[in-house]
């Protein structure tokens, strides 16, 4: 059964193994910048970390420019981390136009299993549960599978801009 976990260090070895297999790919949805790859692999820095993307959901905390109040979550499926989401609370002018509410990955090996679209439903829930009745999606007009993830939970195309597809999808609420 896939759930949405909030980040915690006791699944850092299964966290590990996720990002390892993803190679150079970017994780989507994780926060993790490649730069910082290395360096969180010490133990007391990725618990400092974690904690970083747990606060991170708080509406008061103060965050670099551009960014705004986001609840990451790991995808968890029988205790093991096997994917990423995040949802950002509200769109600024720039995620307005590309990168909207919602960010997720699936690790390579666990793809096309219907993971992405229980975690982006679950998801859904969480925008629902903060009052969102709809949530912008984008994604690069050649990314068949999300785009067809998309779809499956709902999604409708708006519009591209800037190269990005946008689409609006109902949380239910
Ligand atoms: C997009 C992504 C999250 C989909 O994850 P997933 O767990 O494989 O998705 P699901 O198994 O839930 O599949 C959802 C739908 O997409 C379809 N799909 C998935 N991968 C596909 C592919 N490579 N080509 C065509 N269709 C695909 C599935 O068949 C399914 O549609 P269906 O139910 O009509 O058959 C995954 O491919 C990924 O992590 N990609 C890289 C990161 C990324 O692009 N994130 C989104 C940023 S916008």
């Amino acid at each position: 059964m896939i759930e949405l976990v909030r980040p915690t260090v006791d699944l850092a070895d299964s966290w590990w193994t996720m990002v390892d297999a993803f190679g150079a790919e970017v994780i989507h949805g994780s926060s993790l910048r490649a730069e910082d790859r290395g360096r969180l692999r010490d133990p007391a820095v990725f618990a400092v970390w974690v904690d970083w993307l747990v606060e991170q959901a708080r509406d008061d905390v103060e965050l670099p420019e551009g960014r705004v109040p986001s609840s990451y979550r790991w995808v968890v499926d029988a205790d093991r981390v096997v994917g990423t989401v995040a949802l950002r609370h509200a769109l600024n002018p720039a995620l307005l136009v590309v990168g909207g509410h919602l960010g997720y990955a699936v690790e390579p090996g666990f793809r096309r299993r219907g993971v992405a679209t229980a975690a982006v439903r679950l998801a859904l829930s969480m925008a629902s549960a903060r009052g969102l009745d709809r949530v912008l999606i984008t994604c690069d007009p050649d990314n068949v599978a999300s785009a067809r993830t998309i779809e499956r939970v709902g999604g409708r195309l708006e519009d591209e801009r800037a190269g990005s597809c946008r689409y609006w999808v109902p949380t239910g609420l």
